[in-house]
């Protein structure tokens, strides 16, 4: 494959809902856990999540003033600091929004330590953030001028980082930009026995403005029950 293999590995509610209240009870809490747990038997030596994502759960809404920064035009080249990291946190943020504060998600969450960050934008990044990502030491790969394409991303993480196994985790937004460009290799979900309720939460798969949506078929390849009646589910993709 030219192209890293692609888990999407999720936690949702009986609902199918990936964010909500549930995840502040203590079942909550008990299947993140399940969650991390899984995410580790993988094995992948990368992970990938979308701009909002990032910004809740590792940047924690940090933001940047980038604006006064005089910073000389910058090549719209890929960028690699490091390619020779056990691990891999790869942020999808198109125009340069998140606030990192050092090159790896060391001090963030306790699962993810020393992953370095790679950030996937798009050539209307600023020079000014450019500049910042390359100070800090933040690898960077440019996934089309306006548009990103995955398929030409996956390539470059495959060729410039050596990733063969990815896992995608979210958000709704991310995850549907895979699912439409046939992308998704293989389904892991950790069903919590909880239904949220809620109508407007964020689901597995979301669609966008600059998305068309299609319906994608899997096939089971493997239930485990969990402890608290939580199952792990994983589907493969249907050849097409
Ligand atoms: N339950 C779970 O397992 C789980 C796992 C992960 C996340 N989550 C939850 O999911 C929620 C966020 O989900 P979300 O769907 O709102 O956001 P998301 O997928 O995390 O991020 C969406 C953003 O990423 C960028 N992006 C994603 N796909 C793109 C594409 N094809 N082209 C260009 N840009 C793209 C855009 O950034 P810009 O807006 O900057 O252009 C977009 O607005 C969070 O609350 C998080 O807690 C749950």
């Amino acid at each position: 494959m030219t192209r890293p293999y692609i888990i999407c590995h999720m936690l949702t509610s009986l609902d199918g809902k990936i964010v909500g209240k549930y995840f502040e009870t203590e079942r909550g809490a008990f299947f993140t856990e399940e969650y991390e747990r899984i995410h580790e038997s993988y094995g992948c030596n990368a992970w990938m999540c979308g701009r909002t994502t990032m910004e809740e759960g590792f940047t924690l809404g940090h933001t940047l003033d980038l604006k006064h920064e005089g910073a000389p035009s910058i090549p719209r080249t890929d960028y690699v600091a490091n390619k020779d990291a056990k691990s891999y946190a790869i942020a999808v943020d198109p125009s340069g929004k998140l606030g990192w504060q050092e090159n790896s998600i060391a001090s963030w969450n306790e699962h993810r330590t020393d992953d370095h960050i790679i950030e996937v934008l798009s050539e209307q990044v600023s020079d000014a953030y450019l500049a910042y990502l390359k100070n800090l030491g933040i690898s960077y790969i440019f996934g089309g001028k306006e548009r990103l394409n995955f398929t030409v991303v996956l390539e470059k993480l495959k060729h410039l980082f050596a990733i063969d196994r990815l896992m995608l985790e979210g958000g709704g937004v991310l995850n549907g930009s895979f699912l439409n460009e046939g992308l998704i290799d293989e389904l892991s979900l950790i069903v919590v026995p909880i239904a949220d309720g809620a109508s407007n939460a964020v689901t597995l798969f979301e669609t966008s403005s600059f998305l068309t949506q299609r319906p994608v078929n899997f096939i089971l390849k493997d239930v485990e029950k969990l402890e608290d009646g939580g199952l792990s589910l994983k589907y493969t993709a249907k050849p097409e």
